[in-house]
């Protein structure tokens, strides 16, 4: 659904304020062999969560060795390790600080379940707060167990809904590494990136059934430097979304599907948002989606804002709803009150070598404003055919400006 990153920093805000009156420490639970966590720290400064009271039985909360590890590992200089080992490590909610004094990277060989409890949830899952060069890697899942509590999602029925928690968020964070692991049924969000500077995921799994609630892929906002690559997608709803404020993005090699595609955006729901400018998709498959590229910006944008220097290369569409879309009328569950009346300028946009094919006729949709028409919009080599044979081919341009070369002559609207 692409929240805007400001409901998310709006989220944020109030859980600050809110955990701020609530400091009570965590119930005590009994642990059967409870070691310090310097004796869990090898030479090379490593935290075991086996070692801290953790149980990968899949059932025993382990929420507080794994809390020991990270105020142990964040606290000390140098590289730091936190260790998952094989096994199911059922936790709540983690809250993981910083800044811290060394490097912190976890290990993650084993699964972390994210409690169904929603109770015991303030906002996210895993939170990492100001953590600069953190590394998470490994083969192992983080493993939201959505499917026991997307019934508890009613943001289908009311716009200002209640939200359940992201699995891995990601704020003020410089410098951070996802790597390997895998994103399993989040309850809403898999991955949330915010204000960060210096992201790269690369060689992840994100899966989640094609009509689970909200489970975007990857979401971005208000970040710069941002790769992701070499990654799997496969969600509920949009694979990547490039949320306002985002500047430098680089996303190759990703496959997505199901899903709804690839977007940039929505742009324009709140005030004050950011110019989105410097995003680059490249070499990506999308399969069975709903949407291919996409760019989403509100018919009645709060934002003036500008969305710039686009560009999509070698995609390839496999049976995609709307493979390519700018769409400067959106607005789902019809909340708009003024009709055209964007203020989201969207320029400096190329599709180059789009080829493959749309499950519907219009292959093309560059539904622009007729106050901001788009500009300097280039279609290089764009051959996306329908599928069906009950129909041809066909390109929709409204206000849009720039030029064609090569392609399909059906999708020449420009
Ligand atoms: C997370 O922990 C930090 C410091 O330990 C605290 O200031 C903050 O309020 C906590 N946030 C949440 C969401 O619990
Ligand atoms: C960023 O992280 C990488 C990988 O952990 C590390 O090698 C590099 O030194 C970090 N860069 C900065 C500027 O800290
Ligand atoms: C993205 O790719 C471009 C062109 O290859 C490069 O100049 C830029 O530094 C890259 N940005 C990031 C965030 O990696
Ligand atoms: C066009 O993109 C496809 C992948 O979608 C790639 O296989 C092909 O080599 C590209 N063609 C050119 C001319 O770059
Ligand atoms: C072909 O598709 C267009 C666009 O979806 C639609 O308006 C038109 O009615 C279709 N024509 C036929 C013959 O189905």
């Amino acid at each position: 659904m692409a929240l805007s990153s400001n409901a998310l920093r709006i989220l944020f805000l109030v859980v600050l304020v809110c955990t701020a009156h609530a400091g009570k420490p965590a119930p005590k639970e009994k642990s059967e062999k409870k070691e310090g966590a310097a004796e869990a720290s090898g030479p090379g400064g490593s935290f075991d969560i086996s070692k801290l009271g953790g149980s990968g039985d899949g059932k025993t909360d382990s929420t507080k060795a794994f809390m020991e590890a990270w105020t142990s590992a964040c606290g000390k200089e140098g590289a730091q390790k936190i260790l998952i080992p094989k096994g199911d490590y059922l936790v709540g909610p983690l809250n993981l600080s910083g800044p811290c004094k060394g490097d912190v990277s976890i290990q993650l060989d084993g699964n972390l379940l994210g409690t169904t409890d929603l109770a015991q949830y303030k906002a996210n899952w895993i939170e990492i707060i100001k953590v600069d060069n953190l590394v998470i890697s490994g083969a192992g899942k983080l493993d939201g167990q959505g499917p026991k509590v997307w019934e508890n999602n009613k943001c289908n029925k009311k716009y200002d809904c209640k939200i359940l928690p992201n699995s891995l968020v990601l704020d003020f964070c410089n410098n951070a590494t996802v790597t390997g692991i895998t994103l399993l049924n989040a309850k809403f969000f898999h991955m949330n990136i915010f204000q960060c500077k210096g992201v790269t995921v690369k060689d992840v799994t994100v899966t989640a059934p094609g009509d689970s609630p909200n489970t975007d892929g990857i979401h971005m906002g208000d970040s710069s430097d941002v790769t992701i690559t070499g990654t799997t997608i496969g969600v509920g709803d949009d694979c990547i979304s490039i949320g306002p404020g985002t500047t430098g993005v680089n996303v190759t090699d990703v496959t997505c599907g199901p899903g709804h595609g690839i977007s940039i955006g929505s742009l324009g729901r709140y005030k004050d948002e950011k110019d989105v400018t410097d995003i680059n998709v490249k070499d990506c498959t999308l399969k069975k989606t709903t949407n291919g590229v996409r760019i989403k910006s509100y018919e009645d944008a709060a934002s003036v804002l500008t969305a710039s220097k686009i560009h999509y290369e070698n995609i390839q569409m496999d049976d995609v709803a709307n493979p390519i879309i700018i769409d400067m009328n959106y607005c789902p569950n019809k909340i708009c009150t003024a009709k055209g009346a964007s203020k989201v300028t969207v320029k400096d946009v190329t599709f180059k070598n789009i080829t493959g094919t749309s499950s519907t006729p219009e292959a093309v949709s560059l539904l622009c404003s007729e106050k901001i028409p788009c500009t300097g919009v280039t279609m290089d080599s764009v051959k996306v055919e329908y599928k069906g044979t009950n129909n041809k081919t066909m390109a929709v341009c409204n206000n849009a400006k720039g030029s064609v070369t090569g392609g399909l002559k059906e999708l020449a609207c420009l």
